[in-house]
């Protein structure tokens, strides 16, 4: 299994606020890995500052073997990592298949019909509202238009931020089926969830972080199987 993503001793602070201390951990190709955590934990802070949004104080991230330290946010899409950020953050004046079409700002206009009608292929939804502005689709169609928007610019590894955020049950459930599917045909990802019952339930493995460090790892069997677990994040 070869290392995509490895982050290792990661410090991000907002002015006083020292919100990840220290972090670790890696993704190896193909596979789901999950960050869970309460609010405040340091999630978004920890996909903010891989993505390069947030800088970090000290620590490195290492992408496909670059260290991206230097590397501006960008250009970080352009080497395949993409983000789709805490509440979706589609345009929301624009239409469905205009979104996705700035999904692809990387990668030229050539391939475009193409990869429209893959991303259509996985969001039949989509695929139906492709002239519905961005605005007024529902909760659950906005959050598979970001994620479709990401995939347009062909990402090695997906970042999701809390997906399940805002959603009906019935919705997450939809929103993990296709997440699922996409790590069936070969999409490594890194999921950040509350939902930790739901992200362990497709993760291959986990992280879980509090107050900014992370307290445990494993596969995500022994996690839901651990009574400390059990206890702090899955209700009992
Ligand atoms: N722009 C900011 N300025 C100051 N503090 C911030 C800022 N953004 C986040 N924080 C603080 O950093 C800590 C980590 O926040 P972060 O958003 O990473 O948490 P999270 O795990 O994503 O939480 P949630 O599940 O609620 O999204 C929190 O204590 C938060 O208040
Ligand atoms: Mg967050």
């Amino acid at each position: 299994m070869s290392v995509i993503l490895s982050v290792e001793n990661l410090n991000v602070s907002y002015g006083s606020i020292h919100a990840v201390k220290g972090i670790s951990f890696d993704v190896n190709e193909g596979e789901i890995v999950t960050l869970i955590g309460a609010n405040g934990a340091g999630k978004s802070t920890t996909l903010n500052t891989i993505s390069g949004l947030l800088r970090s104080k000290n620590g490195s991230v290492t992408f496909m073997g670059e260290n991206l330290g230097r590397v501006p946010p960008h250009k970080i899409v352009s080497r395949g990592m993409a983000l789709v950020p805490e509440g979706r953050r589609v345009f929301l004046q624009m239409t469905v298949q205009e979104n996705l079409e700035m999904g692809a700002y990387t990668k030229g206009s050539a391939g475009i019909p193409a990869d429209l009608e893959k991303v259509y292929g996985q969001f039949p939804r989509l695929k139906e509202r492709r002239r519905q502005v961005a605005g007024t689709l529902s909760g659950g169609e906005q959050q598979m238009l970001a994620m479709g928007r990401a995939l347009m610019s062909h990402p090695r590894l997906l970042m999701l931020d809390e997906p399940s955020m805002g959603l009906a049950p019935i919705l997450v459930e939809q929103i993990f089926e296709i997440i699922r599917k996409l790590h069936k045909a070969g999409s490594t990802i890194l999921l950040v969830e509350q939902n930790a019952q739901m992200a362990l339930s497709i993760a291959d493995r986990g992280y879980v972080l509090e107050t900014g460090k992370i307290v445990t790892t494993g596969p995500s069997g022994e996690l839901l199987a651990s009574p400390a677990i059990k206890k702090a994040y899955l209700g009992g």
